[in-house]
């Protein structure tokens, strides 16, 4: 079905993903073209400053000040999603690059029928295009594990954990246990959407069989032995592949599987432009979030005096900024270090939190934030929000450029009390989609990932053969 909401979501699956059956054959100097076109595609956005609500994009909205004017914006071309077979096969290197030239030209689309403006209070982009597709998603996707053998020495690797996830990386293993029990499991792959690599980062790591040393290679072979054994691989270049990793580490674990890194989709907790092997276009960001049962019971009776809060390890030079610029202010309160006092007091004493980008991406603030009724104060600039594509960012968090720390307070004091009452009682209203379920309960961290790989899945089955043409 063809409609409006198309633009609504990202640019990316269809050119990345007729980028990719391209791919297969290309030689591996084109390779390099690609990179290059795609940096500077990516980074042409970056720094047009542009604001709109609702591309893939628009999570780049962490680099601009939501006190910006927002200006209207190019959306990327977007195409229809089936019946796009003919474009992918005009869809060479150079018409893609071209194509991205030509998005960044063409006037906006018409944001929705119904007129909403980006300048909604709503903490979706377009709540009844969202709900629609999510509808779709939830009856139509379909995802193949790949299976491994009983006597797998690995299988702990491949499993879901059997202790209950915890901690920073929790995500990780939440997201495969739940997976593995949901609906949207098939055992026959030619169903499948999308295929799971199964690997956890996490858990190799730990494994001292493997270690922090061995993960590339592991997956090296792992890559090897299902394209091997399986026709899915080959098929696409692994561009209907992904996996999902919490743990930092991940971000180099592809430097020895070159084609997970460019052609799957990486849904990880690192999700900054920054960082090598992140590619903004085709990955996602998942949320770093710890399981966490009921809401604090304090939430509602909590009285917050302290105007901005922050403790963590200075481990960052955006972290040393904010602690310079602020530690003995008497509202910003800019911790270095560990609290002596509870965490969670000074999340619910406090109007806003602030996530600052430490040594790695790390998003667990946000989710802590969020659990405790905080207006999240992003600084971590060209960091890909979790589920942007979806969520109004703008509507429940402010966003500070790196740049501005010096203007922290201004800023967060010319949010009048209105304006501040919206954004948290918007933020009780996303809390739910950063919450992890053993059993998922709709539209919780588990559905919002899976509608960020639904909106990825290729669309393009390319057909090698007479036994793995598409469906
Ligand atoms: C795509 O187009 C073909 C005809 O060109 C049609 O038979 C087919 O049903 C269309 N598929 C979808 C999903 O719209
Ligand atoms: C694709 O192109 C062929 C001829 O080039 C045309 O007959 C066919 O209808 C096109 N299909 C779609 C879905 O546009
Ligand atoms: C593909 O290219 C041909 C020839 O350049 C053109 O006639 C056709 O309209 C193109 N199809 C699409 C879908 O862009
Ligand atoms: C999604 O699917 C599950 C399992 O079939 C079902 O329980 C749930 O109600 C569905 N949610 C929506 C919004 O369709
Ligand atoms: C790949 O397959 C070989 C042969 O079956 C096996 O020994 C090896 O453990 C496999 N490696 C991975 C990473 O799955
Ligand atoms: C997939 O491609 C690899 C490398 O070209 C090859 O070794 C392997 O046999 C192929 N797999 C299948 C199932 O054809």
């Amino acid at each position: 079905m063809v409609r409006p909401s198309l633009f609504y979501y990202y640019s990316q699956p269809r050119p990345s993903g007729s980028f990719r059956g391209f791919f297969i054959p290309t030689p591996l100097a084109l390779l390099t073209s690609f990179i290059i076109v795609s940096y500077i595609y990516s980074t042409s956005h970056l720094f047009t400053h542009h604001h709109h609500t609702t591309s893939r994009f628009s999570s780049s909205s962490a680099f601009v000040s939501t006190f910006s004017s927002p200006t209207p914006l190019p959306i990327p071309v977007s195409f229809s999603n089936k019946n796009d077979s003919n474009w992918s096969k005009n869809h060479t290197l150079e018409s893609a690059a071209g194509k991205g030239s030509e998005s960044q030209r063409s006037p906006p689309p018409q944001l929705s029928s119904n007129g909403k403006s980006e300048n909604n209070d709503d903490v979706f982009h377009d709540r009844d295009i969202f709900l629609e597709d999510y509808k779709e998603m939830n009856k139509s996707f379909k995802i193949y594990v790949y299976p491994h053998r009983k006597d797998d020495p690995f299988a702990n690797v491949l499993l879901p954990v059997k202790y209950e996830p915890g901690g920073n990386y929790a995500s990780e293993s939440y997201f495969k246990r739940v997976l593995m029990k949901s609906h949207f499991i098939t055992k026959d792959p030619t169903k499948a959407d999308l295929f799971f690599l199964p690997f956890s980062i996490a858990s190799m790591r730990n494994d001292r069989r493997i270690g922090v040393g061995g993960i590339q290679d592991f997956i090296r072979d792992y890559i090897s032995n299902i394209s091997q054994s399986y026709p899915y691989w080959n098929r696409t270049g692994g561009a209907d592949h992904f996996y999902v990793a919490c743990h930092s580490i991940g971000k180099s674990a592809m430097d020895k599987a070159d084609q997970v890194k460019f052609n799957a989709i990486q849904v990880v907790c690192s999700s900054s432009f920054f960082i090598r092997g992140y590619l903004a276009h085709k990955d996602a960001c998942l949320p770093q979030i710890w399981p966490r049962k009921g809401d604090p019971p304090n939430l509602v009776s909590s009285k917050r005096k302290k105007l901005a809060f922050f403790a963590g390890a200075v481990n960052s030079r955006v972290r040393e900024q904010l602690v310079e610029s602020w530690r003995t202010d008497p509202e910003i309160f800019a911790h270095a270090g560990r609290l002596k006092t509870p965490y969670a007091d000074e999340l619910l004493g406090s109007k806003f939190c602030l996530h600052v980008k430490g040594f790695e991406v790390n998003t667990a603030r946000i989710g802590d934030s969020l659990y405790y009724g905080c207006v999240p104060v992003i600084i971590a600039d060209y960091y890909d929000l979790p589920f942007a594509d979806v969520l109004n960012w703008k509507s429940f968090s402010v966003v500070v450029p790196s740049m501005d720390i010096p203007l922290l307070k201004k800023i967060l004091k010319g949010i009048s009390f209105e304006e501040y009452l919206r954004l948290q009682s918007n933020v009780l209203k996303v809390r739910k989609h950063f919450q992890w379920h053993s059993s998922p309960v709709d539209f919780d961290v588990f559905y919002m990932t899976m509608f960020e790989l639904w909106l990825r899945r290729s669309t393009i089955k390319v057909s090698l053969g007479d036994s793995v043409g598409p469906h």
